[in-house]
C-alpha cells in the first residue's frame, strides 16, 4: 500500500510519518485479523493528502459525497495503509448508544457488559467506520460527542470510563446529493475534518479500469470513461437525474461482459435500468448508444487469456 501512495504522488514526509506511527501503535495479535487487506485502491492523489494529514494530525474524518465516490473503499484504504484494526459499523435510523458502545447482558444469573463496536475500537486503537452516520438519530450520537472530541473518552453509565488509545481515529461516511439525505447537525460535523470526495475524473476512472480489470483493452476502458464522462455532462446539466451516474454499476457492466452477456444487456441492467422513469431511460439509451456498441462481447473487449 505505501508503494501506491508513492504512485499516487504523496510526499515521502508523509509516508515516513505513516510508519513512524505504525511502529509506534503495534496491533494486538488477536486484532490483526482486522486490518484490512483492500481488494480495490482508491485513486485520487488529493483526497489522500487531506485524509492521510488529518490522521496524523489527531482528527477524525467525514467523507461526504455523492454515491460510490468510493467512500467506503477509501476509509478501507486509509485502515490498511495506517495497519489499523478496523470496526464497520452501519447507522440506520434507530441507531442507539447501547448498539454502539455496549450492554449489559445477563450470563450465568450475572450481569456483565458486553463491548459495542465503538468500545472495542476504542480500546484496540483501531479506525472506526462510522457508515451514513447522517442516517442515525442525532440525539441517540450525543453518547459520541465525548468520544469524537478532544476528551478521547467514552463514558459508560454505571461503569468506569474509558480513554481512548492514542491511535483510535473515527472515519465517517455520508451520502449526500440524493433525495431523503439527513443532515448532520453542527455538533456532530463540528468534531470531523470534513472532506467532500468527489466524482472520479477521467484519468482517474482509466487507471481505475486499468488495475480493476487487467486484460481490458486500452480502447475500451477509454471508450467507458468517455460514456461516463457524458452521463455525467448530462447529470450536471440536469437533464438526467444522477441514477444512471453510478460508477458501482459501470463497473459490474464490465464484469458482466467478462461473464458473457452482451455490452447492450451489461449496460441495461447495470445502468440503464437504475432510471425507472421512461422518459429519463431512453435519454440514457441514446447517450449510450452514441458511445458504444451494444454488440461487443468478452471476445472483442478483452485480451484473449489463452496466450
Ligand atoms: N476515486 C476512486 N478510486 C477508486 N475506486 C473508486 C473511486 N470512486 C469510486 N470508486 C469505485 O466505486 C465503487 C463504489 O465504492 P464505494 O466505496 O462503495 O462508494 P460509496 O461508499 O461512496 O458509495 C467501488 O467499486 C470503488 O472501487
Ligand atoms: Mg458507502
Amino acid at each position: 500500500m505505501l508503494d501506491f501512495l508513492r504512485q499516487e504522488g504523496i510526499d515521502e514526509s508523509l509516508i515516513t510519518r505513516i510508519e513512524q506511527y505504525r511502529k509506534d501503535y503495534p496491533v494486538a495479535e488477536g486484532d490483526r485479523i482486522r486490518i484490512p487487506s483492500p481488494k480495490f485502491k482508491y485513486f485520487g492523489s488529493y483526497i489522500w493528502k487531506l485524509a492521510i494529514t488529518a490522521i496524523l494530525s489527531g482528527e477524525n474524518i467525514l467523507l461526504v459525497g455523492p454515491k460510490a465516490t468510493g467512500k467506503n473503499v477509501f476509509a478501507e484504504n486509509l485502515s490498511a495503509v495506517f495497519g489499523r484494526p478496523e470496526w464497520d459499523v452501519s447507522f440506520y435510523l434507530n441507531t442507539d448508544a447501547s448498539s454502539l458502545i455496549g450492554t449489559d447482558t445477563f450470563k450465568n444469573g450475572e450481569v456483565s457488559f458486553r463491548k459495542g463496536p465503538i468500545y472495542a475500537c476504542a480500546e484496540a486503537g483501531g479506525f472506526g467506520v462510522l457508515d451514513e452516520i447522517n442516517m442515525a438519530k442525532n440525539e441517540s450520537l450525543a453518547v459520541l460527542h465525548a468520544t469524537l472530541d478532544f476528551r478521547r473518552i467514552i463514558d459508560v453509565p454505571g461503569y468506569s470510563r474509558i480513554r481512548l488509545d492514542p491511535a483510535t481515529r473515527f472515519i465517517a461516511t455520508m451520502n449526500y446529493g440524493y433525495a431523503g439525505t439527513r443532515e448532520l447537525n453542527e455538533a456532530l460535523a463540528s468534531r470531523f475534518m470534513v472532506i467532500n470526495m468527489p466524482i472520479i475524473s477521467g484519468e482517474d476512472l482509466e487507471k481505475l479500469l486499468r488495475e480493476q480489470y487487467p486484460t481490458l483493452k486500452a480502447e475500451y476502458a477509454a471508450q467507458l470513461t468517455a460514456l461516463f464522462g457524458e452521463i455525467r455532462k448530462k447529470c450536471e446539466s440536469s437533464e438526467i437525474s444522477t441514477k444512471a451516474l453510478d460508477l458501482r454499476g459501470l463497473l459490474a457492466a464490465v464484469t458482466l461482459v467478462y461473464n458473457g452477456l452482451t455490452m447492450r444487456d451489461a449496460l441495461n441492467i447495470a445502468v440503464i435500468n437504475k432510471s425507472f422513469d421512461e422518459f429519463e431511460r431512453t435519454l440514457v439509451e441514446d447517450i449510450v448508444a452514441a458511445r458504444i456498441d451494444g454488440k461487443l462481447s468478452r471476445e472483442e473487449i478483452f485480451v484473449s487469456e489463452k496466450a
